[in-house]
């Protein structure tokens, strides 16, 4: 049960936060008559905040140092990006919630708390209930701007990009309140999922980038044709770790170094782009996630 604890407790660290991000990105790219897509897309943000607020309260001494340390969670960034990205936006972010993740420690003595199970499980039915209306609400997006009746400033690959997120922290949690093991015992299914994820965010950073931008955009070009072909790879493998495996480890690395320099440039004022200082932190934890991942897979 300790497992379930720990298991339910990353994911929510991780995903709630990514969840209430998007409910940001999108109110943000919403246009001021479209009131009720920004109240809605606000509803959700916020209600991920409070379930991300209550994960971390219940965090501390429960989770794994590699979590911890890999920079999925918080970055050296973070709290600056959304200092900005809450004045360049208007909409509130606590930053709280990022600093005291900053803090939390690794396994240790946590009063065994008979409570822990119940508050675990009720987290778990909060986020399915919020994932549930969430994913609904993002199909709602794509759609209308699928038949052009809805304008925001979001690609509606974007919207695509962040349903399969949501689907995938909604599977995560079924799961674990199925009881069942969350190991990545098929690699392949994690590796097809998440190249895709990353290529889809170079071809992101390169159409928000200026189009002045020249050098930058080449580089997200090649990281895009770089992880589409490890994509297509990836897709032809059986469920173990392999070769392949560490290929991909290695380039992901590689990415994660030129989004934290994408961050640092964007929150530095030094590169031109329509990205939000959050959404460069974000993409770069995504990709730290990933290499948390395949390090746990590989070794
Ligand atoms: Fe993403």
């Amino acid at each position: 049960m300790g497992n379930y604890v720990t298991l339910s407790l990353e994911t929510h660290l991780f995903f709630a936060r990514i969840m209430k991000e998007h409910g940001l990105f999108l109110e943000a790219g919403f246009l001021c008559k479209d009131k009720e897509w920004i109240k809605k897309a606000d509803w959700f943000r916020k209600n991920f905040e409070e379930l991300l607020c209550d994960t971390v309260e219940v965090s501390n001494g429960r989770i794994s140092r590699s979590v911890l340390d890999a920079g999925e969670l918080v970055t050296e960034f973070t709290i600056a990006a959304e200092n900005r990205t809450e004045k360049l936006s208007g909409v509130d972010i606590n930053s709280n919630i990022s600093k005291e993740t900053k803090e939390l420690q690794p396994f240790g003595n946590v009063r065994d708390n008979r409570n822990i199970l119940r508050i675990v499980h009720g987290l778990n039915r909060r986020a399915l209930q919020l994932l549930n209306g969430f994913i609904e609400f993002k199909e709602s997006i794509l759609a209308e701007v699928g038949k052009c009746r809805l304008y925001q400033a979001n690609y509606p690959l974007l919207i695509e990009h962040i349903l399969r997120e949501a689907k995938l922290y909604r599977a995560t949690v079924r799961k674990l309140m199925e009881g069942r093991d969350l190991s990545y015992q098929c690699i392949r299914d994690t590796e097809v999922f998440w190249n895709q994820i990353m290529m889809e965010h170079a071809l992101f950073i390169r159409g928000l980038l200026d189009p002045s931008e020249e050098a930058l955009i080449k580089t997200a070009d090649d990281f895009a044709k770089e992880y589409k072909n490890l994509l297509e790879q990836a897709k032809r493998q059986d469920c173990r770790a392999n070769e392949l495996t560490k290929e991909i480890l290695n380039e992901t690395i590689k990415y994660s170094e030129f989004k934290a320099a994408g961050a640092k440039g964007i929150l530095d004022c030094k590169i031109l782009s329509v990205i939000l200082p959050l959404l460069a932190d974000h993409v770069l934890r995504e990709a730290n996630h990933y290499i948390r991942i395949l390090t746990a897979t590989i070794n």
